[in-house]
């Protein structure tokens, strides 16, 4: 798939999901909401400053950026997906946010003045783009000079059960490809080489890495598949196309194996992500 087809199967399948990212707010802000956390702590927003966000989903994270930056200061929260953005939308004004401006904005290409925001946030969003060099440098444009951007990405599969196992098993169903080395995907910048490298190339001094563990709090395999439907993009976009027999030896294949991570008192579907921060 070249990247002009990734991009558009990627922004109808995240408008799709859009819903359920809405209905499960709840449990992404409790799941999610350390590495948000980490993400503004590290950003450290003043008041009056301007912050962008990318990919912001629903907006959780840049919501709690918003908070340090009073009401002179601003949040532009920004996502490809128009859906996303109107989700984003709703819930900022019903937490009653009022230094928030909502955009559709592709990262990979800003339409932003050069040096026209003091500070960038993404979390889970570079590695899905289809070029996230090209992302990392409109965000170094974008920034002022000496400004932060301060960014999430997933570790390595084998430390993300809870979207590993479902991935691989698509791709043994034969549903999936094989991923293909540094093509977009959830654990596409897991490699901190990689993630230096991209940075650096960007235009950014060396990046600070540090892992952040998270814990979904699956009640057991039904619920992980259920939310595995509703909020992964790329997985909910394969079951669009399998037919009844399909969607179930899937269902089958992927409790099978994650039942003994629930089963064995171990970690779980528990997951680590990544925290980037550069200037
Ligand atoms: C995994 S979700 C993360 C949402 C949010 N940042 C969070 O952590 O709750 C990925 C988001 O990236 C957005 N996205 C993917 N590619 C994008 C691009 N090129 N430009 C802007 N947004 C993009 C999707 O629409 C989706 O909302």
């Amino acid at each position: 798939m070249d990247r002009a087809e990734y991009r558009e199967v990627s922004l109808r399948t995240w408008d799709r999901v859009s819903s359920g990212w809405s209905a499960e707010r709840e449990l992404l802000r409790r799941a999610l909401g350390p590495v948000g956390v980490r993400l503004v702590e590290r950003l450290d927003p003043q008041p009056g400053q301007r912050v962008l966000e990318l990919a912001a989903g629903i907006g959780h994270v840049g919501f709690l950026a918003a908070e340090g930056l009073g009401p002179e200061g601003r949040l532009i929260s920004t996502d490809f997906a128009p859906s996303m953005v109107e989700r984003a939308r709703a819930f900022g004004e019903e937490l009653g946010l009022e230094n928030v401006e909502y955009r559709v904005l592709d990262a990979e290409s800003m339409d932003l003045d050069d040096s026209s925001v003091d500070a960038v946030l993404c979390r889970f969003g570079y590695m899905l783009m289809a070029d996230p060099a090209a992302a990392l440098a409109e965000s170094r444009r974008v920034l002022r000079e000496g400004g932060r951007l301060s960014f999430a990405v997933w570790a390595e599969p084998e430390r993300n059960p809870w979207a590993a196992i479902p991935g691989k098993a698509m791709v043994d169903l034969g549903h999936l490809p094989a991923p293909e080395r540094g093509a977009p995907g959830i654990f596409s910048m897991a490699d901190p080489g990689r993630i230096r490298a991209l940075v650096t190339d960007a235009g950014f001094g060396e990046p600070e890495i540090e892992e952040i563990r998270v814990d979904w709090g699956y009640a057991d395999p039904d619920d992980h598949w259920r939310l595995t439907l509703e909020l992964t993009g790329p997985i909910s976009e394969v079951v669009e196309g399998l037919t009844p027999d399909e969607l179930e030896r899937a269902q089958e294949l992927i409790r099978e194996r994650t039942e003994p991570l629930f089963a064995s008192g171990g970690p779980g579907l528990t997951g680590v992500a990544l925290a980037v921060l550069a200037e």
